[in-house]
């Protein structure tokens, strides 16, 4: 059964009988799912943190298929809990009870590309890895990337409004997307699919949307704006002494690399242990307590690297820098952008992961990572640091050996008070799911008269009130 902590309770909704399963293999024939194993894997999390015990899983391919669903789910109360490609790390794309999964795998057609603008329009389950490839050979790029492209679809990135490691130069989602289309929970078809760069006429419906992760409806098709390809590519891997030094290096980078610099990445000494001890990841420079992995993108090659050769020479004369390598070849880039995106992976393999998404003020995300060591001492098996350095965004993740609940303890509320200290927000850019929904109040001030937070999927209709 979900952790009593966590889990709202089961709200009073029908179970699916033989007459909606009758019901759904009309609508869409062969692609009403029962079989077990396939079951097994969509009601786990890519975590293995939590599980539902769905029996059916739904695989429309059209908007009118979708809208049918969730009609007919609505008139006879019956739940769904919408998935893309289920790599949510906050325990909300899976169901929590016997709710139906609704998945967009197979939504996956790109219905528009327009090259002179660069506006992509396509289906909810398009795998975000395969929109990149058909971008590349377009001369284009999709403004997100994150580890988990191989997978993710792009319904899901705007579902949780995912960040990553393109946001430093592109920006949100709340800026690149220019359109949607949603399903609301009743069947109806809400068309916000513009293709315009402006439009003002009226509110941004669509804005509401984006990270509500599948409480307002579900997303079926959307449109994005992409940038071109960059024609010069740099990856610089460097090692510093402290954080402080770390944040000189960001300084410095933003002023003299400008308008080229595409990424500014961190991650500790902790998560280089558990790359080389895990993924047998060897560390291309001097070992130190910090790394970075900076990319410039740009339109000049030869520009590019001057501007990134004095940056780096003044960084290593001023001793921001210790050490460091760079890549303009695409398999040492590659190589050295794993490093960061494996750290995920990498984690995974040294046990139970606890998992925190924090945005702080830039100055002060690792001394979380630092006073959360202090604090468990021996508790946890290993407690790591890595992020989005450039978005103030802190990933840090507590092991231990298995699920421990004391270690839990330890780690919550300790955690969230920390944060709510410094004004900092307990979901940068995961969003809530599960895990966090009963945490929001330490960065949104808003609860409910009846003494539960008004959270993702908080049904209680009692009046609002300040805490
Ligand atoms: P799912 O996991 O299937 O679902 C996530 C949530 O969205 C659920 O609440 C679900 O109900 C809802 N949802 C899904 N599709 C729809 C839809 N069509 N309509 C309405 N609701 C929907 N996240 C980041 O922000 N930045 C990162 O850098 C990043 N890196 C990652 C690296 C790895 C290795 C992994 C495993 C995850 C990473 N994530 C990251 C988290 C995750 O990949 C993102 O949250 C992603 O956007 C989820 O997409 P998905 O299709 O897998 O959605
Ligand atoms: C990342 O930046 O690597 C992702 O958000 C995934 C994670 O937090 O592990
Ligand atoms: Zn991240």
């Amino acid at each position: 059964t979900p952790s009593p902590t966590a889990a709202p309770e089961r709200r009073p909704f029908s179970r699916v009988t033989p007459e909606d399963m009758a019901f759904f293999s009309k609508i869409i024939p062969g692609r009403t799912i029962t079989d077990p194993d396939i079951l097994e894997a969509s009601n786990m999390d890519w975590l293995k943190s939590v599980r539902g015990f769905s029996e059916v899983l739904l695989r429309p391919q059209t908007t009118e298929e979708v809208s049918q669903i969730l009609g007919y789910c609505n008139s006879r109360n019956l739940a769904v809990s919408p998935q893309g490609g289920n790599t949510g790390l906050v325990g909300g794309s899976v169901p929590v009870y016997d709710e139906i999964i609704l998945s967009t795998a197979l939504m996956n057609n790109i219905l528009n590309f327009d090259s002179v603008s660069g506006i992509l329009s396509c289906q909810a389950g398009c795998v975000l890895e395969s929109l990149s490839l058909y971008l590349e050979d377009k001369d284009y790029i999709m403004p997100l990337d994150l580890g988990a492209k191989g997978s993710c679809h792009i319904g899901g990135n705007v579902a949780t409004n995912a960040g990553g490691l393109r946001l430093l130069r592109y920006g949100s989602l709340r800026g690149t997307v220019l359109g949607l289309e949603v399903v609301l929970a009743d069947g109806r078809v809400l068309d916000c699919l513009a293709t315009l760069r402006k439009d003002n006429t009226g509110y941004d419906l669509k804005q509401l949307f984006i990270g509500s992760e599948g409480t307002l409806g579900v997303i079926t098709a959307v449109t994005i704006l992409c940038p071109r390809k960059p024609k010069a590519v740099n990856v610089a891997f460097l090692g510093c002494e402290s954080f402080e030094q770390l944040l000189q290096t960001f300084q410095l980078c933003r002023g003299m690399l400008g308008e080229i610099l595409s990424a500014f990445e961190f991650l500790d000494r902790e998560c280089m242990r558990l790359l080389n001890t895990h993924l047998k990841l060897a560390n291309p420079i001097t070992d130190c307590p910090f790394y970075i992995v900076i990319e410039t993108s740009g339109s000049n090659p030869t520009h590019d690297e001057e501007k990134l050769h004095q940056f780096l020479e003044e960084a290593m004369t001023s001793s921001q820098v210790i050490d460091g390598t760079v890549a303009t070849e695409e398999a040492k880039i590659k190589a050295l952008w794993s490093l960061r995106e494996r750290v995920t992976e990498a984690l995974t393999h040294d046990g139970f992961t606890y998992k925190y998404d924090i945005s702080l003020p830039v100055e002060r995300i690792y001394q979380l990572v630092t006073d959360m060591r202090e604090h468990l001492g021996d508790r946890a098996k290993s407690v790591v640091g890595y992020g989005h350095v450039g978005d103030g965004n802190l990933h840090l993740n507590i092991t231990s050996p298995t699920k421990d609940p004391n270690l839990l303890a330890s780690i919550e509320p300790f955690v969230y008070e920390w944060t709510a200290r410094f004004q900092g927000s307990i979901s940068a850019e995961h969003g809530l799911g599960l895990k966090k929904r009963n945490y929001i109040y330490y960065s949104k001030a808003t609860r409910c008269t009846y003494g539960s937070f008004y959270v993702n999927n908080c049904a209680c209709s009692f009046p609002q009130r300040d805490p």
